[in-house]
Order: structure tokens, then sequence, then C-alpha cells
């Protein structure tokens, strides 16, 4: 049976959020099935558009590896990496660079919301970092890509480079195609949702970190922005209540209309309070796996180690192949 290839990454550059769980980690777990191989990084690279404090930014990356771990990424099935252990990244990503244009880099949503946030350092890697995004993929020769609302564009772009380059030099890669939950595929901030629910938030009020603790995760929740109505309607023109309604759609199972039939005539508390007992049921054992992960450094490292190798042996194969189609393996014969 020939396995298709999943891969997706995650930056390490704040507390890992509902967000990231709904829009992507918990999809990575699903996807591991016996017909697919999957390669799951921890975007450290990536995280360096921004400014970092350099031990802060080690400590992260190292904790997000442990936190993919405790969400179910079963090392068995998927080669789980960090991001600058495989140096094929960088490579591909130049010649990559040079098949974009910088009309399509200037398409780019995140681009312009992330240069207006810090304007002080609009850098020319926050300018290309679609480009390195697109060689994670096309590296691994990865059919779907499991991502939330706010990277689709990004994979659109790793298809449309990937498409090029094929066209130009022959089939070099695969042409990947995003999967985004229905429900869930853009969790909004708790206290303004109609703003995306984001880790580099600077009011912690406005997400739940995976890692918070079940009283404050109640808290937080019972503080939730909705409206002064307290109409149960799963209704963009509501876009506090649905937010509510689509998480707990996600941990329960049970689809928006049954949700808002559960719910009708009873106000938002009752809601809100349901949504946060089943967050807590199931980012509970996450969070206790979490912690004891931590402990067990020989064991994470060896991970880290087997997946790089693992995702090391297959990106040389696509940087080799690479190389040769575009002229610059120069061998001298
Ligand atoms: P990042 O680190 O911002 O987010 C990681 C994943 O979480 C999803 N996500 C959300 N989903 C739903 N609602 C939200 N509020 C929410 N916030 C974040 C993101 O869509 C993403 O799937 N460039 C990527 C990381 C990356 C990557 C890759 C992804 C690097 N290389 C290759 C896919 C393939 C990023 O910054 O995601």
């Amino acid at each position: 049976m020939e396995k298709k290839t999943v891969l997706s990454g995650i930056q390490p550059s704040g507390i890992l959020t509902l967000g990231n769980y709904v829009g992507a980690l918990r999809n990575w777990s699903l996807l591991q099935q016996d017909d697919r191989f999957c390669y799951y990084c921890v975007a450290n690279l990536h995280a360096i558009t921004v400014k970092q404090d350099a031990e802060a930014l080690n400590r992260r990356t190292l904790e997000a590896a442990a936190l993919l771990l405790a969400c179910g990424i079963d090392p068995k099935r998927s080669a789980l990496f960090i991001q600058s252990h495989v140096k094929e990244h960088t490579e591909l990503a130049w010649v990559l660079n040079c098949g974009t244009y910088i009309g399509e880099l200037n398409r780019m949503t995140q681009f312009k919301d992330k240069s207006q946030r810090h304007a002080d350092n609009i850098n020319a890697g926050l300018f290309t970092y679609p480009v390195l995004m697109a060689a994670d993929i096309l590296l691994y020769q990865a059919s779907y890509i499991p991502v939330g609302k706010d990277q689709k564009q990004h994979v659109e772009l790793a298809r449309d480079i990937a498409i090029r380059f094929n066209k130009n030099y022959g089939d070099a890669f695969i042409v990947p195609e995003p999967i985004i939950p229905k429900l869930g595929g853009k969790i909004m901030s708790l206290t303004d949702p109609t703003k995306k629910m984001s880790k580099s938030d600077p009011n912690p009020n406005s997400y739940i970190a995976i890692t918070d603790e079940p009283s404050v995760i109640l808290k937080k929740f019972k503080r939730a922005v909705t409206d002064s109505e307290g109409i149960i309607a799963y209704d963009p023109e509501r876009p506090g209540v649905t937010n509510l309604l689509s998480i707990y759609c996600t941990f329960t199972g049970k689809t928006p209309e049954e949700a808002v039939a559960e719910f009708a005539g009873q106000g938002y508390g009752k809601l809100k309070t349901a949504v946060a007992d089943a967050v807590i049921a199931e980012l509970e054992p996450i969070q206790n796996e979490y912690k004891r992960l931590l402990d067990e450094k020989t064991y994470l490292k060896s991970v880290l180690d087997d997946g790089a190798a693992q995702a090391r042996s297959t990106a040389r194969k696509t940087v080799d192949d690479v190389l040769r189609r575009v002229g610059l393996d120069a061998t001298v014969m």
C-alpha cells in the first residue's frame, strides 16, 4: 500500500492556544492512520521573523514538542521534529524563493497584518516566510496539510509554487491540499470575537492556553464577550455566541443545530459552563501527560533525534532531485 504523506507545522512563538488545538493539532492526531505517514514540525525558523529571546525560544520549542506528543502525536506513525534540525528546509527555500514573484508575496494577508503589528521590524524573512513554508511542505512530497483557515492562503501559494516548478523542470513535487476543519477552522478571540484567537495576543483573557488550569479555563469562558440579547443562534451576525457553539460542537461531536436546540432559551451562562466543561474534559489528560513528558528529557530527545533523522532522509532526496533539475549539482564527470 502506498502511503500518502501528511505534513504540518506550528510556530513556537507563544503559548499554544485552543485555536491551535482545534484548528490544527486535534486533526494532526486524527490524521495518523494506516494509509498515511505524517511529518509534524515545530517551526522555529519561522518564529524568528519576529523578535525572540534566544533562551525563551529554545525552551518554548522543546515545550511545544512535548505538548504535541501529549496531544497524541505518535512517534511510530509520525516523524516529529524541530525544523532547524533539518537543514534542507532552508536549502530548498532558497531555490523556491527564486521561483516566487514579489507580487504573490505582496498578496499574503498575514504579511500585511504582521507588518502592521511589528512596524519596527518588517524584515525580509517576514516577507518571504510563505516560501519557507512551501519548502516545509514540498520537501516531504506531502499530499495533505492540516491547518486552520488563516494558513489556507499560504498552502495555496505552496501549490502555485509546486505547479510552476513542475512545469518548468518536470514533476519534482506533489501538489498539496489543505485540510481545514469545517467547524473551528478559525476560533475567535474571547474578548473580541471579530478577531482570531492568537497566541501572540497580549491579553491572556482573549485566549485559552492548552495548558491553562481548569479553573482558569472556566473563568475565561464565563467572561467571554457575547452580546446583550441572550439569543442562542449559530449566526455570523452573533460572532461571540457562534464561536462558543463551534467550540462546543468540536468537543462534543454535536452539530450546530443540535447545540442550538440544547441551549435554546437558556441564555449564555449555561452554554459557557458547558463549553468549559467539554474543553476541560479533553484538555485535562493532555495537560497531565504534558507535565509528565517535560521530565522525560531522554525520551523527548530520542523522539526528536529519530524524527529529524527520518525527516532528513526524505528531505535530502527531494533536495538532491531539485538541485539536479535546476542545474545546481555541478558534478565533475
Ligand atoms: P501557527 O503557528 O500560527 O499556528 C499553528 C496552527 O494553528 C492554526 N491556528 C488556528 N486555527 C483555528 N483558529 C485559530 N484561532 C487558530 N490560530 C492558529 C493555524 O492555522 C496553524 O495550522 N506558518 C504556520 C506554521 C507552519 C506550517 C508549515 C503549517 C510552518 N510550516 C507547513 C503547515 C505546513 C503558522 O504560523 O502557524
